[in-house]
């Protein structure tokens, strides 16, 4: 979604700050712009991606200090003018801004009704004008700003410079911001990510923070005016920029990942001596895990599919009620939060505002919430401040992959762990840690060995609609597999528990129609082959992703097989062959797969 991206120092501005933008681009954006300070501000702004900024930047464009943005639009079309920065009315103070503000309708007709004249339809550009009338009434920009977010409504992460103050401002509340610190420079970045080049010592900003940055200098405050230390941090992962190497797409490239993040995430995690998990963050006694009365898990898209999974092998391994919730959906559905129960908060990003409200709504009702996260330091790992890293590395393509199987990974470590220190024997768990073990290099032997994906592409690619079903554990891949498909190729899906299909989807079918089944060889597998049975008696054709040599494996149009896997691990295998059709579907229909149209790699708006 939006990026920010800032320097002050002594080398030219532009280039990191375009450089700055390009990390940022794979969260998804439909324009940017940037505001340079060399005497006045020169700003440029346009639609489009990064390269289109860079086609109308001048080849010298001068300046130590800078601003810049990509915009994922909330508050008015997706136009040049309501791109950022948004300049003040006398042109002294330039602004960018993550989040949405909003009482700006209001703060918007009343600066109209002093004569303020308006440049864009954008929720943001009020903040320029109300630090500009603050700063004119004799306010040190620190407490102009101050004054201006005392009087909005809403969420912010927000850069100022100005033309006739040597600092640059910075505000937190809602939406992330980390100030890099350099050797005589300063950086600002809403990612850690896209500063990792440049620093690794950063200042994470807490909601309700404000910084007040000169080249050497980050002091800290906060909106009453309380001055406090820095905290300075020192990043212990540096996320590289990923390269494509001898991939055409981010997509592929996370997907054939798959295997090294699994062994990145389960690495000194699995005791295959005592059959138990080792997830050290948790930070739970046997006792404690012995004693839980239920678990939720919370998340949105992938993440919700990944926590679908993680509840259905807690409650079935470890014998403890677990449910997974929609992130969006929990905080304002009124929930009853126990404050003995194990709250997960499950996020590739860690900057999904859903996920982050809903995590604190449990949290002010006294309840206890660990992250399952992939980046380090973000907002919903600190402040859930416990649980798990999921160890993927980057992921660049909007859509998900290889965090969806790690995020798997871990919480079939945590199943592990609640179910030892409750029923389950140490044979039954080191079957299943060994199982855990050998899942990278199954995915690899898949991977060698793909099967008829292209038929299924064929079969999809011009479909009206496409029917994923799967029960039990399979029920949940089944919607992920529908997702993937319908965000990268932009292909209606349906996915539902195969059970459910005679209950209504079953009308949708006619000769022809592409359904995809699910069916491990797991217990509920003779179900499935019904199920099948019932969608070929009205027409359709059935892709089948069916395990090697099992007697099911010839009861599809189109049969595609993974290796044999541990029934409660099958996930982190049939997943496998929905990626690589959603991909190649895309393709064939000539889509930006790393991509999508509308789509964000992290949404942090609610
Ligand atoms: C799907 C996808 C999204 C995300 C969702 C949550 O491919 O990427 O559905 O899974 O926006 O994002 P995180 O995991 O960052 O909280």
């Amino acid at each position: 979604m939006c990026g920010i991206f800032g320097y002050m120092g002594p080398k030219q501005a532009a280039p990191i700050l375009v450089e700055g933008l390009r990390r940022l681009e794979y969260r998804g954006y439909d324009s940017s712009g940037i505001a340079l300070k060399n005497g006045d501000f020169s700003i440029y702004k346009k639609t489009g991606k990064v390269v289109e900024l860079q086609s109308i930047l001048p080849e010298k464009l001068h300046g130590n200090v800078g601003i810049a943005h990509t915009r994922w639009a909330t508050h008015g079309g997706v136009t040049d003018p309501n791109a950022h920065p948004h300049l003040s009315e006398n042109g002294k103070v330039v602004i960018v801004h993550n989040g949405i503000i909003e009482n700006s309708r209001t703060l918007r007709n009343l600066l109209k009704k002093k004569g303020v004249v308006f440049n864009s339809e954008t929720d943001s550009e009020v903040i320029s004008h109300i630090l500009e009338y603050e700063l004119n009434r004799d306010n040190s920009p620190t407490d102009a700003l101050r004054r201006t977010l005392s009087k909005l409504v809403g969420t912010w992460g927000l850069c100022a410079i100005f033309l006739d103050h040597d600092v640059m401002l910075c505000a937190r509340n809602g939406s992330p911001l980390i100030i890099g610190q350099g050797d005589g420079e300063t950086f600002v970045s809403s990612d850690p990510h896209a500063l990792s080049t440049h620093t690794q010592r950063v200042v994470f900003m807490d909601d309700g923070d404000i910084a007040t940055l000169t080249t050497d200098q980050i002091t800290m405050s906060n909106i009453h005016g309380d001055s406090f230390d820095t905290d300075i941090t020192v990043l212990e992962e540096e996320w590289e920029e990923a390269e494509l190497g001898e991939f055409e797409h981010y997509m592929l490239k996370e997907i054939y990942e798959q295997p090294d993040s699994l062994r990145q995430c389960i690495n000194g995690r699995l005791d295959r001596v005592r059959g138990n998990g080792r997830l050290g963050g948790l930070n739970l006694t046997p006792l404690e895990l012995s004693k839980l009365p239920h678990v939720r898990l919370l998340g949105c898209g992938t993440a919700y599919h990944a926590a679908e999974i993680g509840g259905l092998l807690i409650e079935s391994l470890a014998r403890v009620p677990s449910v997974a919730h929609i992130a969006s959906e929990f905080r304002t559905n009124e929930p009853v939060v126990n404050p003995n129960a194990l709250h997960f908060a499950i996020s590739q990003s860690g900057e999904t505002a859903d996920t982050l409200s809903a995590l604190k709504e449990i949290q002010l009702k006294g309840g206890s919430v660990h992250g399952v996260v992939n980046v380090v330091g973000s907002s919903i790992a600190r402040q859930c401040g416990k649980g798990v890293y999921i160890h993927s590395g980057p992921e660049q393509a909007v859509a998900s992959t290889k965090a969806f199987s790690n995020m798997v990974a871990a919480l079939t470590i945590f199943s592990i762990q609640v179910a030892r220190s409750r029923s389950l024997s140490k044979e039954k768990g080191k079957e299943i840690i060994n199982g855990l073990q050998q899942i990278p290099h199954l995915i690899e032997e898949y991977l060698a060995n793909q099967g008829p994906i292209m038929e299924a592409v064929d079969l999809v690619k011009d479909a009206k609609s496409v029917l994923f079903l799967g029960r039990g554990i399979s029920a949940p891949v089944a919607k992920e597999g529908a997702l993937k498909l319908m965000e990268v190729a932009y292909i209606p899906c349906l996915a539902y528990p195969a059970g459910e299909m005679k209950h209504g989807p079953i009308a949708l079918l006619e000769e022809g129609s592409p359904v995809i089944f699910i069916v491990p060889n797991d217990h509920v597998k003779e179900k499935s082959r019904s199920a099948i049975h019932e969608c070929r008696a009205r027409g359709a054709k059935i892709i089948l992703i069916h395990e090697q040599g099992d007697d099911i494996s010839d009861e599809g149009d189109i049969n595609i097989a993974i290796p044999k896997v541990n029934n409660y691990l099958s996930p982190m295998l049939t997943v496998l062959p929905l990626q690589l059709i959603s991909y190649h579907a895309a393709l064939a229909l000539g889509c930006d797969v790393d991509r999508p149209r509308n789509l964000a790699k992290s949404v942090t708006v609610e």
